[in-house]
């Protein structure tokens, strides 16, 4: 049961020794096999190389790639998924004038979100997100993250969890679960935030580690959110469950939650749009990895990662969409890839890097995902004939897969 894919006119990000991530200088090589053949196995990847050396052996399938690129698919390391309904009418609103601040503090923004989710069923819920996790791998995301954080009670979270895990059940694509009920303080605990913390910790982690339904632990750090206390609090708990944090922070404002990311040894620290020289000096030789979202910045109209000054000083970088009702509706790597190239500046060798392999990192699935490997998962993007990887970010906007593989096999909707 082996699928051959020969006369790749190249395959991208092919890595014969395993490696957890690149950073600084590194992430500008990217290397590939020109004219190359690659061999599927049990939905992994077993055998690649130059088609001079392809082997003459019976296959059960024969994909022929001439005038095409195979690449591993997108690791999207930061989204929020499972949510119920849109914020439309708020983006006509930003359209008109008002900023995301204002929104949320006219009621609008996570707080909306949650109201409209917690009224939503558990079926209902699941129904509306299927359909945009089928929509991403579609656009050759091939690893996901997703997020809690718009239940807002104890039975709501748990309910966004659940769905998390039926999608991670039902598709064929990596899924990791993050609990983040600390995204806002709901209106019931407005001016009581203690109470709402105190809920998080002794009410919802015990349950959601009974049902194992999360990895990681997240809280937005930010200014007229949570503080750094804060962060530091729900990482602390988040601990003793043994979650993993991945943090919301320095978004808008820069309150010193990348250092507590860093104390935590937290597995991504995200955002990054406010960023201090003393900030990029904290994650340096660290094993947590920055994580840019560009559809962010595009979307809300607020600064781009640095990420230029972040590669310059030896850093690592992943890119992921935040997919999310409020600040980046899409959830399109493609697009990420091309504005992290044009609005950031990075080169399309780095982008790719950030987008696969350094993605792949800031959710733990290094070892499975991310790169041309031998014995990782068969995850992967067949383009339209193209000329070079360059070509993908490039022609921003504008679709250049053909088809999508995953664990070997070609995604049907
Ligand atoms: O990652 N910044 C915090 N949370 C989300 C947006 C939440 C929303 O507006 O619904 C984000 O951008
Ligand atoms: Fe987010």
């Amino acid at each position: 049961m082996a699928t051959l894919f020969k006369n790749i006119k190249e395959l991208i990000q092919v890595r014969t020794e395993p490696i957890s991530f690149v950073s600084g200088k590194a992430m500008s090589e990217l290397p590939t096999i020109k004219n190359a053949f690659l061999i599927v196995e049990n939905g992994l990847i077993s055998d690649f190389g130059t088609m001079d050396t392809c082997p003459d052996s019976n296959f059960s399938e024969v994909v022929d790639a001439t005038g095409r690129m195979i690449l591993p698919s997108w690791c999207d390391s930061h989204t929020h998924i499972v949510y119920a309904g849109n914020r439309e009418g708020e983006f006509v609103g930003r359209i008109k004038g008002l900023s995301y601040e204002e929104i949320a503090a006219n009621g609008g923004g996570i707080l909306n979100s949650a109201k409209t989710l917690q009224e939503t069923s558990e079926e209902e819920l699941y129904q509306q997100s299927k359909d945009r996790l089928e929509d991403v791998i579609q656009l050759g995301t091939g690893a996901v993250e997703i997020k809690s954080g718009y239940g807002l009670t104890v039975d709501a979270e748990l309910k966004m969890l659940r769905v998390i895990k039926r999608l991670k059940e039902n598709y064929p694509v990596a899924v990791k679960a993050t609990f983040l009920g600390a995204h806002a303080v709901p209106v019931e605990y407005k001016g009581n935030k203690e109470a709402y913390l105190k809920l998080l910790i002794d009410e919802a982690l015990p349950k959601i580690t009974k049902e194992n339904l999360a990895e990681y632990i997240d809280i937005f750090c930010e200014t007229g959110y949570f503080s750094v206390a804060d962060t530091e609090l729900i990482l602390e708990a988040g601990k003793t469950y043994g979650l993993i944090p991945k943090i919301h922070v320095n978004q808008f404002t820069a309150i010193g939650g990348v250092q507590s990311g860093v104390k935590y040894n937290a597995l991504s620290v995200d955002h990054l749009e406010a960023m201090r020289d003393e900030d990029i000096e904290a994650l340096k030789g660290t094993q947590t990895m920055p994580v840019a979202l560009p559809s962010c910045s595009y979307f809300l109209s607020i600064p781009y990662t640095p990420a230029r000054k972040m590669i310059d000083a030896g850093l690592p970088l992943a890119l992921a969409t935040d997919y999310n009702p409020g600040s980046t509706p899409s959830g399109n790597m493609n697009f990420v890839v091309s504005t992290a190239c044009i609005k950031m500046k990075m080169a399309p060798e780095e982008a790719i890097n950030a987008a696969t392999l350094n993605g792949a990192y800031a959710m733990g699935l290094e070892d499975k995902v991310g790169s041309i490997t031998k014995g990782k998962q068969a995850n992967l993007i067949l383009t339209k004939p193209i000329n070079s990887f360059g070509f993908i970010p490039y022609s921003f906007g504008m679709n250049q897969i053909d088809k999508v593989y995953l664990k070997g096999k070609e995604f049907f909707v």
